[in-house]
């Protein structure tokens, strides 16, 4: 009975084509995980998965080639970890903001609508002219998006380089914050580690958690992202910039 179900959730055939396509053995995803890969092939998104570039917390970060419908040679692949516990944590993000009122709270859900966040976020983002990877697609716990970086290599976190332009990247960083802010949203996690410098410009990554104004801690998370970012320039330039100026700005 569980091979009829499993088979008519996603014959073999698939199953051989994503591993033909992926070298991957034996287990490394779940079923449900491995059709929504698929998608990503059937839909024109990605032609091959060529290695991993992240394991996190949440989610392992894939590079892929692009397939037909995307005009970039490359594809970045955030796969969301059905099994992280971490998720658990998170529900307050989803809970709180009314654009998910009413959704169901297991794990499997949350990361779904965590995926599906995490696009919808990125899109207003990039229609705001935040400095973030353009979505291309998303399918359950599968997220595709723009790569950031020069020849199939990712671009270094703002934490792993040092930058000779700091002035310039923080002022940018609260530009993007303000912009996000103006199109209603907060990032929730901006740091050191979610920012990505490519040429000299910041760009900000990771925004799943990113929460609408009408949450309940929109400001909370506003004052901590500028909290830390504040603290970070300061760490590493000796940048001293007052905290409610920075807010205030943004807001106004
Ligand atoms: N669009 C992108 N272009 C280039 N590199 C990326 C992109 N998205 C993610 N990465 C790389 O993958 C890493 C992890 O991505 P991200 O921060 O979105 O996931 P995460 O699950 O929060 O990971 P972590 O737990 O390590 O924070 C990033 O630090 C970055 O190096
Ligand atoms: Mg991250």
């Amino acid at each position: 009975m569980a091979r009829r179900v499993s088979r008519r959730k996603m014959p073999d055939r698939d199953d051989f084509r994503v591993k033909e396509r992926w070298k991957i053995e034996e287990g490394v995803f779940d079923r449900k995980t491995m059709m929504n890969i698929e998608k990503v092939f059937t839909h024109g998104i990605v032609s091959e998965i060529t290695h991993i570039i992240s394991r996190g917390k949440e989610a392992d970060v894939y590079l892929a080639k692009a397939g037909d419908k995307v005009v970039d040679e490359y594809v970045v692949l955030k796969i969301f970890n059905q099994e992280n516990t971490s998720f658990r944590k998170r529900v307050e993000y989803v809970k709180g903001d009314p654009r998910f009122d009413g959704v169901k709270a297991d794990i499997r859900s949350i990361i779904k609508i965590w995926c599906r966040k995490e696009y919808g976020n990125l899109k207003i983002a990039k229609e705001a002219q935040v400095s973030v990877p353009e979505p291309y697609y998303f399918n359950g716990n599968v997220l595709a998006m723009q790569l950031i970086g020069d020849d199939g290599k990712p671009a270094p976190i703002l934490r792993d380089i040092g930058i000779d332009n700091p002035e310039e990247v923080l002022d940018e960083v609260i530009e993007n914050m303000k912009r996000l802010y103006q199109a209603g949203l907060v990032h929730g996690d901006i740091s050191e580690y979610n920012i990505l410098i490519k040429d000299g410009i910041p760009f900000i990554i990771d925004i799943g958690q990113g929460v609408s104004l009408g949450h309940p801690k929109a400001n909370e998370f506003l004052e901590r992202d500028v909290k830390n970012i504040l603290y970070y320039f300061r760490k590493r330039y000796g940048i001293d910039k007052e905290l409610q100026n920075i807010i205030l700005k943004i807001k106004d």
